[in-house]
């Protein structure tokens, strides 16, 4: 089925996101397009609107003039117009603390009259549709065929299984790498949800010796990345070849990576296909069920398949996990220390009710010692630094302030229930300078 389209044309500035965000929060199915698209291209779209995304200063006027000319023949309402194209009044700046995330979702009335009394439009874009449609659309291009999908419990790839599973059922198989480098329970959570509740083929490999056996000795962050990465591929390739041919590959492609990987006048800037490694001999295609969603649309469909909220709503976490949150070389005891602060400060966060309302919170063992003191006597123990920044996309993030009160029961209880821990320090940088991880 095809929806009633808006493009926005993308002049080069990150905005362009954001405005498509908001018309499809108001039920109407949205494209971002290069500036440079020609006139067959908008046709075959079918677009109902066109908005002009904000132009960046210095653009050439003359280029201007010429996108302007092109688009007055395509006879369809435009919002924004050479003179006045920075569509800043749908614009949310940036907010930086708790609670006030940038909400995409918040509606905007100009363009909510734009859309349904200039247009037309009856608004035919929702998740439940979408759903349906992609399920049908997957059911028809893979039934009967073996599909595989790298499972890492992230949100992405959490949803394009459940997705897959809908569609192709027992076909599909799942694989989960632990590489002993997850949160507090994660391993397990992932299989009691997958295999147990949703009843998936799920292949878990509990790696986590041959990665720390592997990791062993390394302290340098860039090496300790590649070993993590490399190693991953590894466990995942040996996972694949038992399972003899497979016919598809999943893969968690959103969106933003399309349009980020043409940019804004459709050239490629950088590759989206983080296959990674794969062996070239493998012969299998893509399925790319979220290509064309939105992160928070992710989670919407997540919801929609029915996953629970600490899924769908789970914060970014990266590839190497703790790896990079043990600074210097990794070992069983570090590791166990800082899950366990992880722990620790995530259980005080949620009990604040401050989880959702903070993109990305940890904490750090930078392997020091310091002295303190307790029952009267000198101690010389660990350091556990916690950190929170909320951030749009992890390019730019601002440090959160927590209430002292909340930063005060998570240091209180870090340093009760984990003796070797004397001291707590809060991270109260932003990126830049800082970068969001200690590695
Ligand atoms: P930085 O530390 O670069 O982090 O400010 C930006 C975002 O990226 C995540 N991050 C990683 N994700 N592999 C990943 O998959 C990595 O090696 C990696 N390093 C950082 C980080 O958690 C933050 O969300």
């Amino acid at each position: 089925m095809t929806h009633e389209t808006i493009v926005v044309l993308d002049f080069g500035t990150n905005t362009a996101q954001t405005i498509a965000r908001k018309v499809r929060a108001l039920h109407v199915y949205s494209q971002i397009k290069p500036y440079t698209i020609d006139q067959e291209d908008m046709q075959n779209i079918g677009a109902r609107g066109l908005i002009l995304g904000e132009i960046p200063e210095k653009f050439p006027l003359n280029l201007i003039k010429e996108v302007a000319n092109k688009l007055k023949t395509l006879e369809i309402p435009i919002l924004g117009n050479e003179d006045h194209p920075v569509f800043l009044s749908l614009l949310e700046a940036e907010k930086t603390n708790l609670h006030i995330l940038p909400d995409q979702d918040e509606k905007d009335e100009v363009l909510e009259d734009w859309l349904y009394k200039t247009c037309a439009l009856k608004g035919d874009w929702s998740m439940k549709s979408f759903l349906s449609e992609e399920v049908e659309r997957i059911k028809k291009l893979a039934a009967d065929k073996k599909v595989l999908c790298g499972l890492s419990g992230g949100v992405d790839s959490s949803v394009a299984a459940a997705l897959l599973h809908r569609a192709v059922g027992e076909n599909l198989t799942s694989v989960f790498v632990d590489h002993g480098l997850m949160r507090k329970d994660e391993g397990k959570q992932v299989v009691k949800l997958f295999r147990e509740e949703l009843n998936m083929n799920l292949i878990a490999v509990d790696a986590s010796e041959r990665f720390l056996s592997k990791l062993s000795g390394v302290s340098d962050p860039e090496e300790k990345r590649k070993i993590i990465g490399t190693e991953f591929i590894r466990v995942f390739e040996e996972e694949a070849a038992k399972l003899g041919t497979v016919d598809f590959l999943v893969q968690g492609t959103l969106y933003p990576d399309i349009v980020e990987s043409s940019g804004a006048t459709g050239e490629v800037i950088k590759s989206h296909h983080n296959v990674g490694g794969l062996p070239e001999d493998m012969k299998f295609e893509l399925i790319e069920p979220l290509k064309e969603l939105f992160k928070d649309e992710v989670r919407e469909l997540g919801l929609e398949l029915g996953l629970p909220e600490h899924v769908v709503y789970r914060q970014p976490f990266p590839g190497p996990g703790l790896g990079i949150r043990v600074l210097g070389e990794i070992t069983k005891e570090k590791l166990e220390i800082l899950r366990e602060a992880d722990y620790i400060m995530r259980r005080e966060l949620a009990k604040a009710g401050l989880e959702r309302a903070i993109w990305q919170s940890f904490t750090v063992l930078p392997d020091i010692r310091s002295v303190g003191q307790l029952h009267g006597r000198r101690t010389y123990c660990q350091t556990i630094v916690v950190r929170a920044v909320n951030s749009a996309d992890g390019m730019t993030a601002q440090w959160v302030q927590i209430p002292f009160e909340v930063l005060e029961k998570i240091s209180n209880a870090i340093t009760k229930e984990l003796p070797i821990v004397n001291r707590v320090i809060y991270d109260i940088t932003s990126k830049p300078p800082a970068t969001i991880e200690w590695e």
